[in-house]
């Protein structure tokens, strides 16, 4: 698969076909990354979605996501670029793009955090345990970043359906991911399902938000063989939502090496360490 370059000017163009379309335009977001802020990452745009569905007229949402060299876009937009950008490496289709619509701009923003943090590593081949995939962006990008297999964890069900259509999608072979609809604390669930398959990363961008969840994913790590990376995000930074607890629940299992910290507009913290 090849690449597309997403930059200023594709972007623009893009936004213009769609304005021309009757998408209006009515925010677009821009993120700094780094401290200083020196480098944009992250455009998202909303707009009012009244040509898709009437009833939600007038509410804003996210169609798309521009992380880097990276572009997300709701799947009814796909008839705005040809077919050799919509199959490029770098372009992922989200099938209604349906939670993530109404994500608050703050998830949206620790999952583009995560993308962006994923694009510093080479994946290709790599197998990956994606724990609280949510709606499988991650698995996805990941996918379509060269990685061999996802091993794709979370507590709610719904997802699995719109995960299989986002594979169709992007044509990634569907046996790429498994997904496992189970809770962190069904180990016998999780580990029944992926067997004795290696993983080389696991990611679990899942955040303090859900109590102790991020702590419980962790303590699933040493029983999976090869994980020796993870990539952990939702933290904020300067808050009770911090990372210190993680790190340090993950130093204990013998991650210890190579900590870096990835930090968004000052706020949003997530961090990569090895072991
Ligand atoms: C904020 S979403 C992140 C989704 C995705 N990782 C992303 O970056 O876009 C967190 C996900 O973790 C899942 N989750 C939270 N606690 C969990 C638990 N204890 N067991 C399984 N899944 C859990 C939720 O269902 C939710 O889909």
């Amino acid at each position: 698969m090849s690449s597309v370059v997403i930059n200023d000017e594709f972007m623009y163009q893009f936004r213009k076909k769609l304005d021309e379309n009757h998408f209006y335009g009515v925010d677009r977001k821009t993120f700094f990354l780094g401290v200083g802020g020196e480098e944009v990452i992250v455009e998202t745009r909303s707009k009012f979605m009244s040509s898709f569905n009437k009833a939600r007229m007038g509410t804003p949402n996210n169609i798309l996501l521009r992380v880097g060299n990276s572009l997300l876009i709701d799947n009814r937009l796909s008839g705005f670029l040809d077919s050799e950008i919509l199959n490029s490496d770098n372009v992922i289709q989200l099938w209604n793009f349906v939670t993530f619509f109404n994500h608050h701009i703050s998830n949206l923003s620790y999952t583009a955090l995560t993308l962006y943090a994923l694009d510093t590593l080479d994946l290709s081949g790599k197998t990956i345990l994606d724990l609280g995939c949510g709606e499988g962006v991650l698995s996805l990008f990941v996918l379509k970043k060269g990685a061999k297999k996802v091993h794709s964890v979370d507590g709610d069900s719904k997802y699995e359906v719109l995960i299989k259509n986002n594979l169709r999608l992007n044509n990634l072979e569907p046996n790429s991911l498994a997904f496992i609809p189970a809770l962190f604390h069904e180990e016998n669930k999780i580990f029944e399902a992926i067997g004795n398959h290696q993983s080389n990363l696991a990611l679990v961008n899942v955040g303090p938000h859900f109590g102790e969840s991020d702590l419980v994913a962790f303590s699933l790590l040493n029983a999976i063989p090869g994980i020796n990376q993870v990539l952990a995000g939702g933290y904020y930074s300067n808050s009770k939502f911090g990372p210190t607890r993680a790190v340090i629940r993950l130093a204990s299992l013998g991650f210890k090496k190579n900590l870096k910290y990835f930090d968004f507009n000052n706020q949003h913290l997530n961090f990569l360490v090895e072991r």
